[in-house]
């Protein structure tokens, strides 16, 4: 029996052509600047979010906090969204290692923050508060279900961000699945942000690494702030190979893992008791409930080798990737209905 792994995106391998990459990649110390294989990886990165600069890190976890650390000192304030993977996921590494306070804004279902309430969030200056000095977004958005959001969606937030000072860092983990939904460049959607991280070992399928960008100057920063955290890396090249050919060849095809994101929603609206919202489901992640009627689903679903990621008692997670086909979406709806069917 096949395993339907739908838990994350991260689980996909590289591909032949990265491991042929990364065997033949031409290497350096890369904390000394001289393995060329990072440097070109770098180098096209800040070229694809029409950037600057970029700097390889080992995850997106070390992204972000690398850019809380540049653009922010301790005992600053930052505002992140109340479902953002930096505030659930990220260990509160922003308070404990960057020393500052975050304060969460709403996030509403399609991953926005309300500008109103952003606006007024931000602490005036005086003597009693810490200073509001970040913005952070996150485009898709994870637990919003992949939402997506847009150009002018980012460009007003981030204005309104820097008219009262604060720099606006993009947790693009899964940038480029936005930038194919709205089919638009990542460059558009990262324009009007300070820095934006987006993850190679998602959707793109590459073994390991992120890449920070933003400005000359705050990817030089950022680059000493990942060697105090451990995060300077020597042969690097040999990961970032598989990152070049990641973002050469695998940006498109994640059309394909959007396709499967909404066969799999519509297939489960047809099968009783699934509960999905089908107008949310925009890239390749689908949020669902399972029947009130399977109680015990998550194990009948896992015996019957059908993985999901679960958020809570009834709600599920589903992420659709490279290494599932649309027959094995069919095959996955199959076996969830026929689940339901035995229990009913
Ligand atoms: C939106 C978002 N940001 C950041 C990360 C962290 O990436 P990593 O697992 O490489 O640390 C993830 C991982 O799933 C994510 O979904």
């Amino acid at each position: 029996m096949k395993i339907i792994d739908l838990r994350s995106d991260t689980i996909t391998l590289p591909t032949d052509e990265m491991r042929q990459a990364m065997f033949e990649a031409e290497l350096g110390d890369d904390v000394h600047r001289e393995d060329p294989t990072v440097n070109r990886l770098e180098e096209l990165a800040a070229q694809m979010m029409g950037k600057e600069a970029a700097l390889f890190t080992p995850s997106g976890t070390m992204s972000n906090l690398i850019a809380v650390l540049t653009h922010t000192r301790p005992g600053d304030e930052i505002l992140v969204g109340s479902e953002a993977h930096m505030l659930w996921y990220e260990v509160g590494g922003a308070s404990a290692l960057g020393g500052v306070v975050i304060r969460t804004l709403p996030n509403d279902e399609a991953g926005r923050v309300d500008p109103d309430t952003v606006e007024q969030t931000i602490r005036p200056k005086e003597i009693h508060h810490p200073p509001t000095t970040l913005l952070c977004l996150e485009n898709t958005h994870n637990r919003c279900g992949g939402a997506v959001l847009t150009r002018e969606y980012t460009s007003a937030i981030a204005q309104l961000a820097h008219q009262h000072g604060l720099r606006v860092h993009l947790d693009g983990a899964r940038i480029f699945n936005a930038a194919i939904a709205l089919n638009v460049p990542a460059s558009e959607l990262a324009a009007p942000v300070d820095s934006v991280g987006f993850c190679l070992s998602k959707g793109l399928s590459a073994p390991v690494g992120s890449l920070l960008c933003g400005t000359q100057e705050s990817v030089e920063e950022a680059r000493k702030w990942r060697k105090m955290l451990g995060g300077g890396m020597r042969q690097a090249g040999v990961i970032a190979a598989a990152g070049i050919v990641a973002l050469q060849k695998m940006v498109s095809r994640l059309a394909e893992d959007h396709a499967n994101a909404r066969r799999l929603a519509d297939g489960l609206v047809r099968i009783p008791g699934f509960a999905v919202h089908l107008e949310k489901v925009q890239t390749n992640i689908v949020n669902f409930e399972f029947p009130s009627t399977t109680p015990d689903f998550k194990p009948q679903a896992q015996a019957r080798g059908v993985k999901f990621l679960y958020r809570s008692e009834r709600k599920i997670r589903a992420v659709t990737h490279r290494m599932l086909s649309a027959e094995d979406i069919d095959e996955a709806l199959e076996r969830l209905d026929r689940l339901v069917r035995e229990a009913g």
